[in-house]
């Protein structure tokens, strides 16, 4: 059975173009950057500009598109910060999206992958990359200002928690959230549905959610899920995150060197980790 199309009542964003063929549908982008292209997509003239082929089988945000997806998309204008940047096959697209007068603050940590988004992100005006790890987000907050949408795709067994602390400091009230679940990453204790669900009960208390969607056959075990920053959503949240600028020792556990248990050695190694500390929250960069 094919996948149900992308809803046409549904505008789209602006730089977004859906091409009919006879029996299908294709997705380009409207680009901002100049050639070679990013990953062998195809580049063609159009009116004013110039589009690029998205391929759903290499973009789990395209193939939401093909199955359906009905949340928030980045669009002109945006900033956009985006975690798992990879070698920026997704992210060259969600760059074009939001255009020239938009931004996207590409994190990967991966320094082999990094290099190769480094090999083209100066064809592209609007991108920063970064390499830093997306659970330490205020190693990269002075670089990141409020933005406007918040896209994770990591595949990592916390990823929900990644998403959920970037989000809390740098996502504007009513802002997109989209998160590339991959439930293989989050342990097999529990089939992929059951992940679904647990994802979803953690986001619901911050988002108004959207429907979530399946990225089979793309993606299989993928879902894209997500939705709008409720207004207010954190406010009764302390933020527990340890600072990367003072990290060091808490003041409500004993230091690890002076806590021991017999001449030098420690009773408790786990304290010698440091303990989270209350600080402000949202503060602007
Ligand atoms: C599935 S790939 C991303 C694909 C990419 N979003 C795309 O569509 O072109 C996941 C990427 O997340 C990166 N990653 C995993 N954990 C990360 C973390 N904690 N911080 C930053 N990047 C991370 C990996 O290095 C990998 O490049």
């Amino acid at each position: 059975m094919r996948p149900p199309r992308y809803p046409v009542e549904r505008a789209l964003p602006a730089r977004l173009v859906r091409e009919r063929h006879e029996d299908r549908e294709t997705w380009w982008t409207r680009t901002v950057g100049a050639p070679p292209s990013v990953y062998g997509e195809r580049w063609i003239e159009r009116g004013p500009g110039v589009l690029r082929s998205w391929d759903p089988s290499r973009s789990k945000i395209a193939a939401a598109l093909e199955v359906g997806w009905a949340g928030g998309l980045p669009d002109e204008g945006e900033r956009w910060l985006y975690l798992g940047a990879a070698t920026g096959t997704t992210t060259s697209h969600v760059a074009d999206l939001v255009g020239r007068e938009g931004a996207v603050f590409a994190i990967e940590r991966s320094p082999r992958a990094f290099r190769r988004l480094l090999g083209w992100v100066d064809r592209w005006p609007n991108v920063l990359p970064i390499l830093a790890d997306a659970r330490a987000p205020l190693s990269y907050a002075q670089r990141v200002p409020w933005v406007d949408g918040v896209y994770t795709d990591v595949a990592q067994p916390d990823q929900v928690e990644i998403a959920l602390e970037n989000a809390r400091r740098r996502l504007r009230d009513g802002g997109s959230f989209l998160l590339a679940l991959k439930t293989a990453s989050m342990g097999r204790d529990a089939p992929a549905p059951v992940h679904l669900e647990r994802a979803l009960a953690s986001l619901e208390p911050y988002f108004d959610l959207a429907e979530p969607v399946r990225l089979n056959p793309w993606h299989r075990g993928h879902y894209m899920i997500g939705g709008r920053a409720r207004a207010g959503r954190w406010a009764a949240e302390p933020d527990l995150t340890p600072s990367p600028a003072r990290p060091v020792r808490s003041r409500w556990l004993p230091h690890p060197r002076r806590a021991t248990d017999g001449p030098g050695r420690r009773s408790d190694r786990g304290s010698g980790r440091s303990a989270p500390r209350p600080e402000r929250r949202g503060t602007k960069s």
